[in-house]
C-alpha cells in the first residue's frame, strides 16, 4: 500500500496482542467485546492527539494558581457505524464520558458489497465539533465514505476515522477518497476476500459482538 500523510496505522505491541485474541475464532463474544472496547481506548488516546478542540482553565493547586490546558466541553461526537461501531462506543466514552453520539446505520449488500443507508440520527450542532467516526473494520472502504460523505453533507468539517482492521483497498480508498480525514487504523492486514472479508481478519465482527451467528 502507499504512504498517505493522512493514515497512521498503529501496529503498537499492546495492542498487537489483543488483536491476535481478538482473531481467534475460540474467543468468547465477552471477551470479544470487552477487547474491542479496551482497544478502541487505547487507540483514542493517541487519536486525539491532535484537532481537539481545547481551551484554557485557571486551577488553584495547593501551592499556586496556574492556567492548565483543557479539552473544551461538548467538542466531541461519537458516530458508530451501525452496527459493529456500536462496539467502539464505550472504549470512547471511558475517557470521554460526556461525547454525544450520532448513528448512521449502513448494511453492504453481500452480492455488490455496496453500502444502503437505513438510519442517521445525528446530534444537533454536530457541525462544529470533532466527530470521531468508528467501525471495527474497515474493507472495500465503501461504508466509511458513505458515512464521512454523509457527515460532511450535513457541514461536518473535523472528522476523524478509526477501524480496528483494515484491509490496504478500504484504506487507500478512504484515504483517497477524503484526503482532508485522517483515518486511524490498528493493524493493516493483507487483503480482502472473494466476498469482501479482510484476511486474516476476525471474522463478521457485528456477528461476534452481537451473537448472532
Ligand atoms: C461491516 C463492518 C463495516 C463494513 C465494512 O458491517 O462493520 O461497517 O462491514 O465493510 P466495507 O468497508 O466493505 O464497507 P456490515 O455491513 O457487515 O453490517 P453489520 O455491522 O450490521 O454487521
Ligand atoms: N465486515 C466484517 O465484519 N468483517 C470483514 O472482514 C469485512 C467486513
Amino acid at each position: 500500500m502507499k504512504n498517505y500523510s493522512n493514515v497512521t496505522i498503529f501496529d503498537h505491541p499492546l495492542v498487537n496482542h489483543k488483536i491476535a485474541i481478538l482473531r481467534d475464532e475460540k474467543t468468547s463474544m465477552k471477551e470479544f467485546r470487552e477487547l474491542i472496547e479496551e482497544i478502541t481506548t487505547l487507540m483514542t488516546f493517541e487519536c486525539l492527539r491532535e484537532g481537539v478542540p481545547t481551551t484554557e482553565r485557571v486551577v488553584k493547586t495547593p501551592l499556586e494558581t496556574c492556567t492548565q490546558r483543557v479539552v473544551k466541553d461538548n467538542s466531541i461526537v461519537i458516530v458508530p457505524i451501525l452496527r459493529a461501531g456500536l462496539g467502539m462506543v464505550n472504549g470512547v466514552h471511558v475517557l470521554f464520558p460526556s461525547a454525544r453520539v450520532g448513528h448512521i446505520g449502513l448494511y453492504r449488500n453481500e452480492e455488490t458489497l455496496e453500502p444502503c443507508e437505513y438510519y442517521c440520527k445525528l446530534p444537533d450542532g454536530i457541525e462544529d465539533k470533532l466527530v470521531l467516526v468508528v467501525d471495527p473494520m474497515l474493507a472495500t472502504g465503501g461504508s466509511a465514505c458513505d458515512a464521512i460523505t454523509k457527515l460532511k453533507e450535513r457541514g461536518c468539517k473535523n472528522i476523524k476515522f478509526m477501524a480496528v482492521i483494515g484491509a490496504p483497498e478500504g484504506v487507500s480508498r478512504v484515504a483517497e477518497t477524503h484526503p482532508d480525514v485522517h483515518v486511524f487504523v490498528s493493524t493493516l492486514d493483507r487483503c480482502l476476500n472473494e466476498n469482501g472479508y479482510i484476511l486474516p481478519g476476525l471474522g463478521d465482527a457485528g456477528d461476534r459482538l452481537f451473537g448472532t451467528k
